[in-house]
């Protein structure tokens, strides 16, 4: 027998998410925790140009040296080429385990930037600060980093936490529409598999002609990183509950790669994906109103008929996604509002015709 020794790390790792209404002077207090007078600012473009002065100037009193990165609009700002500039710049400027990386953007720029904090020096400390509603409600939250490669989305990345997540709602004065309506999808989500009041706050946010005024929003952002919060807290690394997250997302990741991913948004491939899914899970003998969705449907305007692939090409995709295990498609369903569970596809008759239901509601 071999001699065994053990070792038991202390990898956890506890980090606050702060939220309101401008937030700098938190974070001008915050930033005097960490002992360099460097930092590096990965920020997205579009944000850099309409927000430069104002790091600049609130981080500045800090920082004497800020090296701010421009992250390239959009998803393919997640690719290896970008990592590797930012790597470049990164050690070129003279990076220490002790320089702080403000990741400052939507999710393209928070998991690029996570992916670089979490690799160069082998870690340094990471600060997201989310400027998107799926943002500050999804992507700042539970350490997933990473870019893409040509196999696929997010295939290259790792678990790596922040320091701290500071979510303004002031940054979203200037989202544009269609940005408001894909991160609403992922609090829709909160609602199905966790709390269906949200459903109704997002309703009443559309009645009063709020849907696009961050001020609004906070509570309901506030409640929905706290459940995914809770989740992450959980199962860290994916090996249970977090998987719940994922409630409508395998039919989302085949709608997003048959539009190549640029036909489709993430938001809108998830809420296509949520509606397959509630009729998956009726169909297994849940009773959910469909309503629950589809009064939402108005902030969706795509169509499904540039898909070809006909329910069952589309059922077939789903054995490729990077979560499915063992070749068998794993869904995640709900056996009521609010409670999901999940569901091991043995019989791929049921997940075609909820693919038929999905394709007919937005023919
Ligand atoms: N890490 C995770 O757990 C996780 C979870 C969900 C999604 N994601 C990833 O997140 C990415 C999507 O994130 P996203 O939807 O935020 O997209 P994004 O980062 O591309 O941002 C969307 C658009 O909004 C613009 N923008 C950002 N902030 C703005 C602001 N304040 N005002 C005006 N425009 C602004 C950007 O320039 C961009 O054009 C995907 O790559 C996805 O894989 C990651």
């Amino acid at each position: 027998m071999s001699d065994l020794i053990s070792v038991q790390t202390s990898t956890e790792k506890k980090y606050k998410l702060h939220f309101g209404f401008d937030l700098s002077e938190e974070l001008e207090r915050y930033v005097h925790s960490y002992s360099s007078d460097k930092a590096f600012l990965m920020v997205d473009a579009f944000v850099l140009e309409h927000h430069r002065a104002h790091f600049e100037s609130v981080l500045g009193k800090k920082f004497s040296e800020l090296h701010i990165f421009e992250v390239p609009r959009g998803e393919k700002a997640k690719s290896f080429s970008v990592y590797q500039k930012a790597v470049d710049f990164v050690l070129d400027k003279g990076v220490e385990r002790s320089t702080p990386l403000f990741a400052i953007g939507g999710g393209v720029t928070g998991d690029l930037a996570g992916f670089v904090a979490a690799t160069v020096l082998r870690g340094i400390p990471l600060i997201h600060i989310p400027t998107t509603l799926l943002a500050m409600v999804d992507s700042s939250i539970g350490g997933k980093t990473g870019i893409n490669h040509t196999v696929g989305k997010n295939l290259v990345g790792s678990f790596y936490q922040p320091d701290a997540v500071f979510a303004d709602v002031k940054y979203l004065e200037t989202l544009a529409e269609k940005e408001w309506v894909n991160g609403t999808s992922e609090v829709l989500k909160y609602g199905m598999i966790h709390s269906p009041e949200i459903l109704e706050q997002v309703k009443s946010l559309l009645d009063n002609n709020e849907f696009n005024i961050g001020k609004a929003w906070l509570p309901l952002i506030q409640e929905s990183a706290q459940i995914k919060a809770n989740v992450v807290e959980e199962d860290t690394l994916e090996a249970g509950k977090r998987a719940f997250l994922n409630f409508g997302h395998t039919f989302a990741h085949v709608i997003e790669r048959e539009g190549a991913y640029n036909e489709y948004s993430h938001g809108e491939a998830v809420y296509a994906g949520m509606i397959a899914a509630v009729y998956a899970s009726n169909m297994l003998g849940a009773e959910i109103e469909l309503s629950n969705l589809l009064q939402f449907k108005s902030l969706y305007t795509f169509s499904l008929n540039k898909i070809s692939s006909d329910a069952e090409q589309l059922t077939l995709q789903m054995r490729s996604d990077k979560k499915v295990k063992d070749e068998q498609i794993q869904l995640i369903l709900l056996k009521k509002m609010g409670s999901p569970y999940v569901y091991k596809v043995s019989d791929t008759e049921f997940v075609e015709q909820s693919w038929n239901h999905a394709l007919k509601i937005f023919e």
